[in-house]
């Protein structure tokens, strides 16, 4: 079965679910695991220049065999090219190393103070060209946008931000959603730690599932895209086995109930790298 997609603000379908690709080697481990995440039916993949493993995505995808038109590729903006205002020449190098014509996405990786409006005017300009099918952002908090948006002519399509059970930024997510920008959820299941939560451990008891499965159709059911890490082909699977059942509404409300504002990832308005 296809995974489902969703709509961004400029007409492209977007899949909900991907693999991520942080802390993957670059080599085989990458490679498999595109491999594998592309045959079990994942179309979304996301990696960054910072993560070093573009190359073997690349790999991963050709070996795949899928059409590319089928595929949706992200890739991230990485700080040090923001501060060297070298967006064009960033995005075109990351385009070679992923052996890519085009990118499903390109985003921002994080808001580098007083030049990511810089920054987003090449993306723009790229996108323009059709080097890339959609432009967004990543650790953008609400002041950032605030900034950005009524200085450029683009909306961001998507804004990818920690978001899991411990982590949910309602304000932030509600300001997206006004604005019409898709919020995608990086660490969706806490670095593999949910089944740490009791809550969640007892709801997916309940529900005959495990709590990635359950804190992933969250994320679905929420309208959200969700990209979990994984470099096990048999978690992969597992990760992906999440379209044939559903959360009621009592289900939902419970895992809205647990956050606790608890980052695992560096804090957007102070981040040193
Ligand atoms: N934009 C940003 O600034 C940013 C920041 C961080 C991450 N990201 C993106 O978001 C993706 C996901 O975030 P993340 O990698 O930080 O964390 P995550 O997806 O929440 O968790 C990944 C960890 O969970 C383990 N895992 C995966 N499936 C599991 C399962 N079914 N049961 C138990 N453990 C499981 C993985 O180990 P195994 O590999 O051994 O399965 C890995 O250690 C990244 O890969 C990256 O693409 C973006």
């Amino acid at each position: 079965m296809p995974h489902p997609t969703i709509l961004l603000n400029n007409g492209l379908a977007m899949p909900q679910l991907g693999l991520g690709v942080w802390r993957s080697a670059e080599g085989a481990e990458t490679e498999t695991a595109v491999a594998s995440a592309l045959d079990t039916g994942y179309r979304l993949i996301d990696t960054a220049t910072i993560y070093r493993n573009e190359a073997s995505v690349g790999r991963g995808i050709r070996a795949s065999g899928i059409p590319r038109e089928d595929l949706f590729v992200t890739t991230k903006l990485w700080n040090q090219d923001a501060r060297e205002d070298r967006a064009r020449e960033a995005c075109l190098e990351s385009l070679d190393r992923l052996g890519l014509d085009y990118l499903d996405l390109y985003l921002l990786h994080w808001p580098v103070p007083g030049k990511f409006l810089a920054a987003w005017e090449a993306l723009e300009q790229l996108h323009a060209e059709g080097r890339l099918r959609a432009i967004g952002i990543s650790n953008f908090l609400v002041h950032h946008l605030a900034v950005l948006l009524p200085r450029v002519q683009t909306t961001p399509a998507v804004n990818q931000i920690e978001f899991h059970p411990r982590l949910q930024s309602p304000a932030l997510v509600r300001r997206c959603r006004e604005l019409g920008i898709v919020v995608e959820a990086w660490s969706p299941i806490m670095r593999g730690k949910v089944d740490e939560v009791p809550e969640i451990v007892s709801l997916a008891q309940r529900l005959g599932r495990t709590p990635v499965q359950v804190t992933l159709r969250w994320q679905i059911q929420l309208g959200l895209v969700t990209i979990p890490k994984s470099a096990n082909p048999d978690r992969i699977r597992a990760n992906a086995d999440i379209f044939d059942f559903e959360l009621s509404e009592a289900d939902m409300a419970l895992m809205d109930s647990l956050d606790t504002n608890l980052r695992l990832g560096p804090d957007p308005d102070h981040f040193d790298f």
